[in-house]
């Protein structure tokens, strides 16, 4: 069968199209095998292998009455989106490539691909949050996250209400019925693990909770899956309508781009995408090329960083320099944490909160003493980065809640890459040494 895009495709291109297989014999095909081929037909661009960039502001129409149609699906006039291809703020070919293989990691009906993670973040929240509603989040969240929310849209009268990361269905349910009492609850918004402190959200208790407390409409429940996804978390899988990614990181994976994503629910996709469309929030078709090109060694990629993140944390953990270390492959056997991660997790990812003995003099010793690792904040690239969360990404948070989230300033925050990992830990030892 054709998929939906090959179809609009299809009527813009007026030949017959070919798409990719997804399945040989009874054998579904994994996500690793479509990122090479599936969503785009080859015909269709002169026999290119691969898509061509389609650099145009807007495309012709076959006639009049195919416009009207076009527009009649933009406009939510007729369900579904658009059949075919219109002006480049709303959709364009190496964009729908891209959204068809981004659903493909957690089998979502759907997906949007946008100019940056907070770009497609502000989109969501602006499709389903108004004046006198009422945002139930887990705590921490991204620190422009927690803005958007609390600063930006607590302007325009809406407000929020949270629940820690780690919270158990009680406290959880204690949250939204606070969040009911302030307003509408719209929208659920989780962020899993919470950056720096790397707590994991319960994504099924959220679901049995907004289940039991909303009888009839639901708010959706939307997760940033940054940190861990598409590979290592499919929360989708968990009960999320919505899983949201900055695709700067893990996915682009070069530390070249900046975009966005989300994949999930259609119907929720769709009035999502009407807010897009509205505000013009779409990533450009060179971005979208880089990101296929970058979607096609994902899985190597972000496998040979878990594998090497695991070496290092072995070796960092019993450091005589090292008061602890945040990385999920270590969650004590039975802890409330474990458990998250036994349901919810395939991987222990490759970001880690390194706590060196000291203050900040033995942090920054430590950052400048790096020759491998970069100083620089961002995370999920091909190169190893670490960075100060207190005195860098975190600085503008109060001190109190800094305290309260584990933000001290001994506290370096560390992405692997995929270098050797018997180099990484050269590094990382002889830094230790400068300490
Ligand atoms: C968890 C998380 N969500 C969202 C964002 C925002 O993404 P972007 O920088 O692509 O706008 C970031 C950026 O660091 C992030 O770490």
């Amino acid at each position: 069968m054709p998929t939906e895009r090959e179809i609009a495709a299809d009527s813009s291109h007026q030949r017959a199209p070919r798409p990719s297989p997804t399945q040989i014999g009874n054998r579904k095909l994994s996500a690793q095998t479509l990122m090479l081929g599936y969503g785009f037909d080859p015909e269709l661009s002169e026999g290119s292998l691969k898509p061509p960039i389609f650099l145009t502001s807007t495309f012709v129409f076959e006639n009049a009455a195919a416009g009207k149609r076009f527009f009649e699906g933009v406009t939510g006039k007729r369900p579904g989106g658009a059949e075919g291809l219109i002006y480049s703020r709303f959709n364009g070919p190496n964009q729908e490539i891209l959204e068809d293989r981004l659903a493909v990691w957690e089998d979502a009906d759907d997906a949007l691909a946008f100019s940056s993670g907070m770009s497609a973040i502000a989109t969501l929240l602006l499709t389903f949050v108004r004046p006198g509603d009422c945002v139930v989040h887990s705590g921490p969240l991204y620190a422009a996250t927690e803005t958007l929310i609390a600063k930006i849209l607590g302007q325009f009268g809406v407000a929020w209400v949270d629940f820690p990361a780690g919270a158990g269905r009680e406290e959880i349910d204690q949250a939204i019925a606070r969040g009911k009492e302030k307003g509408r609850v719209s929208l659920v918004y989780l962020e899993s693990p919470a950056n720096p402190t790397n707590q994991l959200v319960d994504v099924e208790a959220v679901r049995a909770s907004v289940d039991a407390a909303f009888p009839d409409e639901k708010p959706p429940i939307a997760i940033d899956n940054t940190f861990l996804g598409p590979l290592w978390a499919k929360p989708l899988g968990n009960g999320a309508d919505l899983s949201v990614y900055s695709l700067t990181k893990y996915v682009g994976g070069h530390s070249d781009l900046v975009a966005g994503g989300i994949v999930g629910d259609r119907e929720l996709v769709n009035r999502i995408r009407m807010m897009r469309n509205t505000i013009g929030t779409i990533c450009d078709p060179n971005t979208a090329w880089m990101l296929l090109r970058s979607l096609e060694t994902l899985e190597l990629r972000m496998s040979r960083a878990g594998e090497n993140a695991e070496k290092v944390c072995d070796f960092l953990r019993s450091h005589p320099k090292v008061e602890k270390i945040g990385y999920l492959g270590f969650l004590e056997e039975g802890s409330r944490q474990a458990d998250i991660y036994r349901r919810h997790c395939t991987g222990a990812g490759s970001t880690f909160s390194l706590y060196l003995k000291g203050g900040e003099k033995e942090a920054f010793a430590f950052l400048d003493a790096l020759q491998i690792a970069h100083l620089a904040v961002s995370l999920g690239g091909t190169e190893t980065l670490a960075s100060a969360p207190a005195a860098m990404t975190h600085l503008s948070v109060p001190d109190d809640r800094k305290k309260q989230l584990g933000i001290t300033p001994n506290l370096v925050r560390v992405s692997i890459g995929v270098e050797d990992a018997d180099d990484l830990i050269a590094d990382f030892a002889n830094a230790l040494e400068a300490v």
